[in-house]
């Protein structure tokens, strides 16, 4: 179609501009000076393309692990010192991932040598820094003890990363998550995040279900009457919940 064309090929001239305007300025490429790990006779468009495939692999610039100045032309850039750190942490990871694809995944066994699919950076790090899910991150968040801070981080997440492959926003990911909060104790940050969650999912039965529970622990056993109701009426198969209510409707009566 004329549109998918004109989409690809303005998005292509975008990305060619914004991304360094690396085809313009190729000559960075030519006679690399510092190469430990790729081959030394590696042509310009290959390093290129490993290049990019770091910055977008990892969604880091290329002033992360290389001495230049943002902004300024690629051509002033030290691409050959080793004065950031990371650039050694991202030789180490390349090793590690030529092993895995040289030695253990044909161990396999199973397709030839050309067909086989290569682990490559952004297979695990999907476009961060360090390759966290988001029950990851939502755990760090827990473990720094502020208040709101699971809710928080993940309405942050949620709002930079949607849509993009980083992290799962998906349907149970936060009941799943609630659900084992609730076993270790964190009644409140599970209740939390069920309520965020319902802003967002309001007709899932795994949400409506999770969230109850929450309510429940966090003895609001009227809500949680109501949300148990609203978790069986879309989800009509699970009878069991019909003993919950009952018993949550006893308890408050003898409570009064
Ligand atoms: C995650 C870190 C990382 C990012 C991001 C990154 N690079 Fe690199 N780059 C490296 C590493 C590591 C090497 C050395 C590889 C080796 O030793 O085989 C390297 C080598 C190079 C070299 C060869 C330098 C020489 O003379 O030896 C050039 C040129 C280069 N990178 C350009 C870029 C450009 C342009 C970008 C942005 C698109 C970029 N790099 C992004 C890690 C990175
Ligand atoms: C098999 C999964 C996997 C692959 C493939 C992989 N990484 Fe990693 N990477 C990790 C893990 C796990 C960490 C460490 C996270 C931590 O410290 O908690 C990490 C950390 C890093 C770090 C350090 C980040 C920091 O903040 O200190 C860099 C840089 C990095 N990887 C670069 C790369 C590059 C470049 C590639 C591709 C050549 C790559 N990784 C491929 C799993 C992977």
């Amino acid at each position: 179609m004329a549109i998918k064309t004109i989409l690809s090929s303005t998005l292509l001239v975008v990305f060619t501009l914004t991304c360094f305007s690396v085809d313009a300025q190729s000559k960075i490429f030519e006679n690399p000076k510092n190469l430990k790990v790729l081959p030394e006779d590696i042509s310009p468009k290959e390093l290129s393309n490993t290049m990019r495939g770091f910055a977008l692999g990892l969604g880091l610039r290329c002033t992360n692990c290389h001495v230049g100045e943002e902004g300024k032309p690629l051509s002033s850039f030290d691409f050959a010192s080793d004065e950031k750190p990371i650039k050694e942490k991202a030789r180490l990871m390349m090793q590690m991932m030529n092993e895995i694809n040289q030695t253990f995944v044909p161990k396999l066994n199973q397709v030839e040598d050309e067909k086989r699919v290569a682990v490559r950076c952004v297979s695990c790090h999907r476009g961060q820094q360090k390759p966290l899910l988001i029950e990851d991150a939502l755990n760090q968040a827990l473990a720094s003890g502020e208040p709101d801070a699971v809710v928080n981080k993940y309405k942050g997440l949620r709002e930079k990363y949607y849509g993009s492959h980083t992290f799962d926003f998906s349907i149970s990911v936060l009941p799943s998550f609630s659900d084992n909060l609730l076993k270790e104790g964190f009644d409140k940050e599970a209740l939390e995040l069920m309520e965020l969650n319902q802003t967002y999912y309001p007709d899932s039965y795994y949400g409506n279900f999770v969230r109850a529970k929450a309510l429940q622990k966090n003895q609001k056993n009227k809500a949680a009457i109501e949300a148990y109701k609203k978790a069986l009426e879309l989800n009509p198969r699970a009878g069991f919940i019909n003993g919950i209510i009952e018993q949550l409707s006893k308890a408050s009566a003898t409570k009064k």
